[in-house]
């Protein structure tokens, strides 16, 4: 896989993935914008972001990264991820044989249990592990997995084998600081910052203007910014114009200051004790 000149994460395989990633939610749910959606994930694949996160959740979102990797299959590191209502054993591995198919590909990457349900999580595990077997996911994870959801899960046979941690994470959803994110940091699992720009909502807050103004920047891209600034940590922004997927790539040239820093901290304060995960 080609990582470009992006900077990037190692999975606890020692594999290496570019830090910035591309997101789906949302794309496929219309024909009107399906082009766009097309070519702004292609546009994101020249410029390095070649990590894709999907879900079978994501209407035909998979339809639409299919499309976008047709012929450049192996640049590629696809996430896609099984819903907790299909996560027993059985469910688990028709779920992946669907994603397979409207993927039109043979492996991905990593596959996410999107959050905790019902099926007790070892049914969910032996079927990750059986399609590792056969070859048909290279990684597993989970996503909106609290500290007490990764106890859980590590002390499961094989459990530790958690190649990332997806979760809801950006200036205004912090509460990762104060428990998961060291909890995940000491045992190597990597974290997949999810809705980094708060799906649009951080884009006209007061503060990170003034910061984006200071740098000649989008707000977009300093809210991009302060999550990027931490190195093990994966982003993956949603984005289906050209100039959003550029903006976002740009944003990794962005060095924020001790004073931009100081600001954020006050206008976004960190969590001073543990709190339950956010989730969207
Ligand atoms: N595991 C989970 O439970 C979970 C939950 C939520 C999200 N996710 C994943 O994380 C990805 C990202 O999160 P998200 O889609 O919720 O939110 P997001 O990436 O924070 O925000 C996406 C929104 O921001 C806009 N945008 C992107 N780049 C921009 C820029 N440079 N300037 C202005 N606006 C910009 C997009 O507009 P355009 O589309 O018009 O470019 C879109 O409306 C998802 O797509 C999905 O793959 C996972």
């Amino acid at each position: 896989m080609s990582v470009s000149s992006l900077p990037i994460v190692t999975l606890p395989s020692g594999e290496k993935v570019p830090q910035l990633g591309q997101g789906t939610w949302h794309m496929g749910e219309g024909g009107r914008r399906r082009g766009e959606e097309v070519a702004a994930l292609k546009l994101g694949l020249d410029l390095g972001m070649t990590l894709i996160d999907t879900a079978e959740l994501y209407a035909d979102a998979e339809l639409v990264v299919a499309e976008a990797i047709k012929g450049r299959r192996d640049e590629c590191f696809i996430v896609t991820k099984v819903l907790p209502e299909n996560s027993t054993h059985a469910r688990t591995i028709a779920a992946c044989e669907r994603s397979l198919k409207r993927l039109s590909t043979d492996r991905i990457d990593l596959y996410l249990l999107h959050w905790r349900g019902r099926p007790r999580l070892e049914e969910t595990l032996s079927a990750f592990k059986e399609l590792m077997s056969a070859g048909s996911i290279r990684y597993w994870g989970v996503s909106n997995f609290d500290v007490g959801d990764m106890e859980e899960l590590f002390a499961l046979p094989g459990g530790d084998a958690c190649a990332a941690n997806q979760v809801l994470y950006n200036l205004r959803r912090r509460g990762i600081e104060a428990g998961l994110l060291p909890w995940c940091r000491a045992r190597g699992v990597p974290i997949q910052a999810y809705s980094p720009i708060e799906q649009g909502r951080l884009l006209r807050d007061r503060v990170l203007t003034g910061v984006a103004i200071r740098h000649r920047a989008t707000t977009a891209q300093i809210a991009l910014a302060w999550v990027l600034r931490q190195p093990d940590m994966i982003v993956i922004p949603k984005a289906a114009t050209l100039e959003h997927v550029r903006e976002n790539r740009a944003a990794l040239d962005i060095e924020l200051t001790a004073q931009d820093l100081a600001e954020l901290d006050r206008a976004f304060p960190p969590p001073r004790a543990p709190r339950p995960l956010e989730l969207l």
